[in-house]
């Protein structure tokens, strides 16, 4: 079977890639080999020598008639990511393509029989949460509160440190919970493109019967995550700026939750619904089994490095985060899978891989001067002035 991979110079899809080779799939890329991910129009040398590249843009017809042509499943990783306000971007990249994608499948009546498309735990929003104070609760004494899916946070709110997020209908603080695949509530541009995607994946797939499955990622780690493209991915972040001397720094207090998933385990996740007729037309979390805050994860990141440098929390926010968010991965459990690489092994590969890079630079304070420029990180009131 001939399998296109968009976006498979990138992280993801060069690991995906690898998986499918090694299972006997023939592997055809599509990559528009986009700055600041790639520093040239060449692919990555990571990119096997048997897969056939095609160097384009999704956001083309013709590009995509010329890279579907002889293929029978297809993995659409291709996106822009981050949280710059070119919103447009987003939609154009992630959800037109997509459509583009279905167009072209079902106007030229091509012979695919499966696609997988990349979204993101950002379509969770804030997320799950369940009210402290037990309000809607059952009166007989139930002991949990109610599951409250909060809106975002407002800019008042994050300028005065009040992090946490309080229940909705009686104000009282509410403890995170792991969303499932059940509600969503995307609230930034990214997080609303990528609902956008699946949305149109899951009813054109229905619709004309090509099988479809998306996947909703956490955070995702391992070798090759670029470490130019310094707008977003803790771990290369903290990486870079660690073995260049420079403290972690964390967002918020730091004492954000998240899940963190192997690359490896992703990659096998992906091939995993793409041969089991089981997880057809439906939507899956791709999640990790470790849990920490950012802080902890910066002071592992420390450890594993074998530096010894405190995380600096200098009283910064980024605009279009949210709080705690944690994914729900019985679903994707069920049909087999889970989750295996330790965040020990994972934190490894990446500084190991991190330190063989030989024009590995400190990307972050760049990264940080433009999202500050453009308003994405801003100072909380107490440190107003500190620049
Ligand atoms: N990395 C994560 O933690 C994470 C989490 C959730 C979801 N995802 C999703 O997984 C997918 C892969 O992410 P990744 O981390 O491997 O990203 P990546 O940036 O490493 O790779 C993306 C690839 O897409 C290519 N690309 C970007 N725009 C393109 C365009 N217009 N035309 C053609 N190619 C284009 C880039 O050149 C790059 O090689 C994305 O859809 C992303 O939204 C990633």
């Amino acid at each position: 079977m001939r399998v296109l991979v968009t976006g498979g110079a990138g992280f993801i899809g060069s690991h995906t890639v690898d998986l499918l080779l090694a299972k006997g799939y023939g592997v055809r890329v599509l990559d528009g080999l986009v700055p600041p991910v790639h520093a040239a129009k060449i692919p990555p040398e990571y990119v096997p020598r048997q897969v056939d590249f095609v160097c384009g843009d999704v956001r083309d017809r013709a590009t995509w008639q010329r890279a579907l042509s002889g293929i029978e499943a297809v993995f659409h990783l291709a996106a822009y990511q981050d949280y710059l306000p070119d919103f447009s971007t987003f939609i154009h990249t992630n959800s037109v393509s997509t459509a583009l994608l279905y167009e072209v499948v079902i106007a030229e009546r091509l012979p695919v029989h499966k696609v997988v498309v990349a979204s993101s735990q950002a379509v969770y929003g804030e997320g799950k949460y369940r009210c402290r104070a037990k309000c809607g609760a059952d009166p007989n004494g139930a002991l949990s509160g109610a599951i409250r899916f909060p809106p975002m946070r407002e800019e008042r709110q994050l300028i005065q440190c009040e992090w946490e997020l309080k229940c909705p209908e009686c104000g009282a603080f509410m403890t995170p919970e792991a969303s499932d695949e059940a509600g969503v509530n995307p609230h930034n541009s990214y997080a609303i493109s990528k609902y956008a995607q699946e949305m149109i994946a899951l009813s054109l797939g229905r619709r004309y019967g090509v099988p479809t499955v998306c996947l909703r990622y956490s955070i995702v780690q391992g070798a090759r995550q670029s470490f130019r493209n310094a707008y977003s991915g803790i771990l290369r972040i903290f990486t870079q700026r660690l073995l260049h001397g420079n403290a972690p720094v964390c967002f918020e207090d730091g004492q954000q939750l998240r899940d963190y998933v192997s690359v490896h385990d992703v990659a096998r996740a992906n091939a995993l619904v793409l041969e089991d007729d089981r997880a057809d037309f439906g939507t899956f979390n791709v999640g990790g089994s470790h849990r920490k805050t950012v802080l902890e994860y910066a002071r592992l990141v420390a450890k594993r490095a074998g530096i010894e440098i405190e995380p600096e929390i200098p009283g910064l926010y980024r605009v279009g985060d949210v709080r705690h968010i944690v994914s729900d991965i019985t679903k994707l459990c069920a049909l087999g899978w889970t989750p295996v690489v330790s965040l020990e092994d994972i934190v490894d590969e990446y500084i190991s891989w991190a330190r063989s890079e030989r024009d590995l630079h400190d990307y972050s304070p760049q990264a940080e001067t433009h999202m500050r420029a453009v308003g994405t990180i801003r100072r909380t009131a107490s440190r107003l002035g500190a620049d």
